[in-house]
């Protein structure tokens, strides 16, 4: 299994605007996403594309996961962004408007074909309603190392905007499909970051959300402001609790007397080895983190 990687602040840095390119070195976020997609008029395409040489030179040299959007390979500008970003070898390429495996695939070829490393890893938006129909199939190709897919991205605007459905403080119209997107992640092996909260002045809001993002199940969550990094790393980092609970159940499999065990009591609770391997997996997060 690949070691865990922390992407619970997921920061979108549109690849126009220079006073926010500028502040990267000094963010806290897990990872970085450079648009070239929505955030970018269309009149600055091409000049937001010919930033990328400077925005790699200068990356940042802790811990951050530098990923790049690029449009849709349909539109005109998606195959020469694809084919810039991948000179630079980032951490992920992120593909918007995703609707079928065919999709990843074709990047994928494109990226073999122009000798792309493979720690090139794609990134897919899930933002349309064919992609959340398609979405088992399209997760399955994360179980192939080949196919380069590493993580999905809710595009939750996108959906809005496509399917018509209210936008609410508490996405109740939104949820069943960000459960379906998280189940479908999980049967792929890949990660799952949570849509933006595009009101960035209301930070109790955008706490709440991460909580709810926390508890369905996604591993992080994209952000479009950096004041909203801080709430974000915490949300998605093992709760003081949970890690108190989990090192409690190693301790007691780790008894002499439960070696040969599948099954104890701890505390009036039923705790299986299933259980131990949760533990473990959450210790080795917050190690991972530095929690
Ligand atoms: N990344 C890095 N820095 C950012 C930033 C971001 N996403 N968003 C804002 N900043 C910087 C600003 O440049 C500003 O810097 P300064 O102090 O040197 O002036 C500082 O943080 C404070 O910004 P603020 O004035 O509060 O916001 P703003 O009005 O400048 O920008 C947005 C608001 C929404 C336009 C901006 O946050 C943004 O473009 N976010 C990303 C949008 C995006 O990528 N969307 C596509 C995916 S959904
Ligand atoms: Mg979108």
């Amino acid at each position: 299994m690949e070691p865990y990687r922390p992407r619970r602040s997921v920061l979108y840095v549109p690849a126009s605007n220079d006073k926010a390119l500028a502040k990267i070195a000094q963010l806290s976020c897990d990872a970085i996403i450079i648009d070239l997609e929505d955030a970018v008029a269309p009149a600055d395409k091409i000049a937001a594309r010919e930033k990328l040489a400077g925005i790699f030179a200068n990356r940042p040299a802790r811990r951050c996961e530098m990923v790049v959007r690029v449009n849709a390979l349909a539109s005109e500008w998606g195959a020469d962004d694809l084919l810039a970003v991948a000179k630079f070898e980032p951490d992920g390429i992120l593909l918007s408007k995703v609707a079928t495996p065919r999709d990843i695939l074709e990047v994928g070829d494109v990226l073999d074909d122009n000798f792309a490393p493979d720690s090139v890893k794609l990134w897919a938006m899930i933002e349309t309603p064919k992609a959340l129909l398609n979405i088992g199939a399209i997760a399955e190709l994360g179980r192939d190392p080949a196919s380069r897919l590493a993580c999905f991205v809710a595009g939750t605007n996108d959906l809005v905007k496509d399917t018509g459905v209210l936008a609410t403080p508490d996405r109740r119209y939104l949820v069943p499909w960000l459960m379906q997107m998280v189940l479908a992640a999980r049967a792929g092996g890949l990660d799952m970051l949570d849509g933006v909260s595009n009101d960035f002045r209301d930070l109790e809001a955008f706490a709440r959300e991460c909580a709810e993002g926390a508890a369905m199940g996604f591993d992080g969550k994209t952000l479009i402001h950096p004041a909203q990094i801080d709430a974000a790393n915490r949300a998605f980092a093992p709760a003081p609790a949970a890690l108190a609970e989990a090192q409690l159940v190693k301790d007691a499999f780790s008894l002499a007397e439960n070696a040969g065990k599948g099954v104890i009591s701890l505390n009036g609770k039923m705790v299986e080895r299933l259980h131990l391997a949760q533990a473990e997996k959450l210790l080795a997060k917050a190690a991972a983190i530095g929690a």
